[in-house]
């Protein structure tokens, strides 16, 4: 069985989570229950940004934080020096709300609305990147308006397929993000942007897509862009000093994926950079990279309490736990494959095969379709492992259902950083029907 990051199986055979056992976590906080190692993320973060300083090369670490948003993780990812990536006024205001130095983050999305990208001027963040031409005429009339300053980057798509599941991958031609570097709509962004009185035109952002486990891909992705800065240079005399080259590094889910160190990824793409600006004295950019699934994917567990089991003989046995599609809709969206184990029966062999199914009512709200436990008991504790990203995320309420809490464990140390959702939650902006129209239905 694998085990992430700080888990361990104690004596009693049950798994702590950084230094914490599972099962005390849930009979404080009942389940399910997410639980982040920090200390995984706090690794993740200080791996990435090492590498850049072994090489001399200045650099920001953006924390991708669709992949898990709330205050307690942009306030860790601060303290751990990171940077921010966020893609909505939501996850702005979240940033704000957590105290986040404005002038690292970075704002995303291809449709932000004009009173998003004015509250990104309120705030004074540190970049917006841009995603199309609407977007263009938006910032340069805002930034006329308001005589303010903003630092800009345009996200191009490369052209690079990476190879990863289809809707998860974004760095294709056919992709709604960004501006095509093939067709001219990149030469067009940039020529729109260069000489505006207050748009600081930083350079180019690319994300080649997720889950990548090869490194080629990025590497690739970089030399293109680089080329690209090398024309600017020769036809503009403009020289970016900045590049951005997205996130995208791979974990292991299950023992099918095999993903390099996250770092290695780094490593390799910002040699690349750095060789091709020695070799044809172009002045090293500043590299930007927002790993997300890299910093909190394998950092996340969530624990559900098995209930009802059912075989179909011949075929398979559920068993259903109290969560399901609605706090983790990967599987279902993506056909996303996931571990698991028995949380306090940690050291009986997991030989037999279960399919996992959630509460919502939906065929396809299954979790894992073949996962391998002991016979489980109803009440006993399902560990689905690598839970950390786009999961909590993506959650919804479907079939009403409250979002699980949210807890981080340290050194032995646990704390709930978002509490469970409860059933007034789940009404509190329902309004009942107004008087006159429940008269006109009588
Ligand atoms: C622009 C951009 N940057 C970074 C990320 C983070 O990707 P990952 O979580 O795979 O590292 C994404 C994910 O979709 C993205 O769209």
């Amino acid at each position: 069985m694998h085990l992430y990051g700080t888990q361990t199986v104690d004596e009693k055979g049950h798994l702590t989570i950084g230094g914490v056992e599972v099962t005390e976590i849930v009979s404080q906080y009942g389940t399910p229950v997410m639980v982040y190692d920090t200390e995984l993320f706090k690794e993740r973060a200080s791996g990435f940004k090492e590498t850049f300083e072994k090489k001399g090369m200045k650099a920001q670490v953006a924390y991708a934080s669709k992949a898990f948003s709330s205050i307690a993780i942009y306030q860790l990812a601060e303290q751990q020096g990171l940077s921010l990536d966020v893609v909505s006024g939501g996850e702005l205001y979240t940033a704000v709300a957590a105290g986040f130095p404005r002038e690292r983050i970075h704002f995303h999305g291809n449709n932000k609305s004009r009173e998003e990208i004015t509250y990104a001027f309120e705030e004074q963040i540190g970049c917006i990147v841009i995603d199309n031409f609407l977007e263009i005429d938006i910032i340069k009339e805002i930034a006329s308006e308001r005589k303010q300053k903003m630092n800009v980057l345009i996200r191009v798509t490369p052209g690079v397929e990476a190879h990863t599941h289809d809707y998860i991958t974004t760095g294709q031609e056919d992709s709604k993000f960004g501006f095509d570097l093939k067709n001219g709509q990149t030469d067009q962004a940039f020529n729109a942007l260069l000489d505006h009185e207050f748009v600081n035109f930083l350079g180019m952002h690319c994300h080649i897509g997720s889950q990548i486990f090869e490194t080629d891909a990025f590497k690739f992705a970089a030399e293109v862009l680089m080329e690209k800065m090398m024309e600017w240079r020769t036809v503009h005399q403009f020289i970016c000093p900045v590049l951005n080259l997205g996130g995208g590094f791979g974990i292991r889910y299950t023992e099918e994926d095999h993903p390099l160190e996250p770092a290695v990824y780094v490593e390799e793409m910002a040699e690349v950079v750095k060789s091709m600006a020695g070799e044809y004295e172009y002045p090293v950019p500043e590299i930007w990279i927002e790993p997300g699934r890299s910093l909190v994917g394998d950092a996340g567990t969530t624990i559900y309490s098995a209930g009802s089991t059912k075989e179909v003989p011949g075929i398979r046995t559920y068993v259903a736990v109290d969560g399901g599609m609605s706090d983790n809709i990967r599987p279902a969206l993506y056909d996303a494959h996931y571990s698991s184990a028995i949380a306090n029966r940690m050291n009986e062999p997991h030989d037999q095969q279960w399919t996992v199914a959630g509460k919502c009512c939906e065929s396809g709200d299954k979790l894992i379709e073949e996962a391998f436990l002991p016979r489980v008991e109803t009440g006993d504790l399902l560990a689905v492992f690598c839970t950390g990203a786009y999961t909590y995320s993506m959650a919804s309420n479907y079939n009403r259902l409250p979002r699980p809490a949210v807890v981080f464990a340290e050194k032995g140390q646990h704390q709930l950083v978002v509490r469970r959702e409860t059933y007034e939650d789940i009404i509190k902006l329902d309004l009942p029907l107004h008087q006159q129209a429940k008269e006109i239905s009588q």
